[in-house]
């Protein structure tokens, strides 16, 4: 072998043991470099005659281009590799089991508040919503809920800082205030053909939302659902209320199986009222009876809040709790659980 072909051999070999792209540039520079053994060969040339130069630089230059071949192929295969290595290691199992979110579910009181608005929505109620923070007129006042009432109390109510006549200042207790909320506005839309001496459209909305007070048991969450009812009209009574309810009551149970019955009670803001319980007559709650709202007759003094004459206008308002009416619908018997955000038990109600 002569020196030229065991110089390019060396570089062949010098190229193989390079493994990283900097070593094999490394190696490179000490044949093809400015320094390199092939332009040392090179300049040699120069001190030649000129018969010997000819044949002498064609040999060097096939050497030469030998070694660049030899390059060109380590620096292929070693970026192959790289490209190899990255491929696999990125590499995709196509047939593995895709990560799959688990299919969310309605809240089973989100399910109740549902299912209550479209039966309600069937028989011609809309559906409002108002705030969760309240001022004393809307949660007590306008209702006719005088100042020393009970309800007021700071162990029954969480008031909020500040808190002027017309600062909403407490969380609040119950869905009512949407009774004068709903009522006043839809008043102001017909307010020139109430002023005209004309009718109005009939008042008909269900108010459903979260609630407050300062309470907590097995039955009682310092916060829970309301959905409050309103109908008022000219010639709305006490045996549409039944009405209403009872066909209510009927479709969300499910049951014809079920009777009402309308207890005396007290509230400030109608006149007169009464409980609703109810009584399956078959199944695991057959014969107890159990209260799922208060009710009654709106009071003329609530009436005059909604911008309305009492002696023309008239109706009824109910106070419903979904929480309790998914406990029932479901056999669910602590409350809490429904807020203790325990997967495995809203999970089943998916
Ligand atoms: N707001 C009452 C309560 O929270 C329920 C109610 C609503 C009663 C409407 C009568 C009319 O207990």
């Amino acid at each position: 072998m002569n020196e030229l072909d065991a110089l390019a051999q060396e570089a062949r070999a010098a190229f193989a043991s390079a493994v990283a792209p900097a070593d094999l540039e490394n190696a490179k520079a000490r044949y093809l470099g400015k320094a390199g053994r092939i332009t040392e060969l090179m300049k040699g040339l120069a001190t030649l005659p000129v018969d010997e130069k000819k044949s002498r630089g064609a040999a060097i230059n096939q050497a030469k281009q030998a070694i660049e071949v030899a390059l060109n192929e380590r620096r292929q295969a070693l970026a192959d590799a790289e490209l190899d290595q990255q491929l696999k290691a990125e590499a995709l199992d196509v047939t593995l089991p895709g990560r799959q979110r688990g299919a969310g579910g309605l809240h089973p009181v989100s399910l109740t508040l549902e299912r209550i608005e479209s039966i309600f929505g069937s028989m011609g109620f809309e559906v409002a919503d108002g705030p969760e923070i309240e001022s004393d007129w809307f949660n007590f006042t306008a209702l006719n809920t005088p100042e020393d009432h009970p309800a007021r109390s700071m162990h029954d109510t969480f008031y909020v800082e500040g808190g002027s006549e017309k600062a909403p200042n407490l969380l609040r207790t119950h869905t009512s205030p949407m009774q004068i909320r709903h009522a006043v506005a839809h008043v102001k839309r017909h307010r020139a053909a109430l002023d005209a001496g004309q009718g109005m459209p009939e008042i008909r909305v269900i108010a459903p939302g979260r609630t407050y007070r300062v309470d907590s048991d097995a039955t009682h969450s310092p916060m829970f659902h309301q959905c409050e009812g309103l109908w008022i009209g000219e010639n709305v009574s006490f045996k549409d209320l039944k009405f209403v309810f009872t066909d209510f009551c009927r479709t969300f149970f499910e049951s014809n199986d079920l009777v009402l019955r309308f207890r005396p009670s007290f509230f400030p803001f109608t006149e007169p009222s009464a409980e609703i319980d109810i009584q399956f007559q078959s199944g695991p709650l057959a014969g107890r009876w159990l209260e799922v709202a208060g009710s009654g007759q709106v009071h003329p003094n609530v009436v005059r809040n909604m911008g309305l004459d009492p002696e023309r206008f008239i109706g009824f308002a109910f106070g419903m709790g979904p929480d309790r009416l998914t406990m029932l619908r479901y056999g669910v018997n602590d409350l809490r659980l429904f807020f203790d955000g325990d997967i495995r038990f809203l999970s089943q109600f998916r």
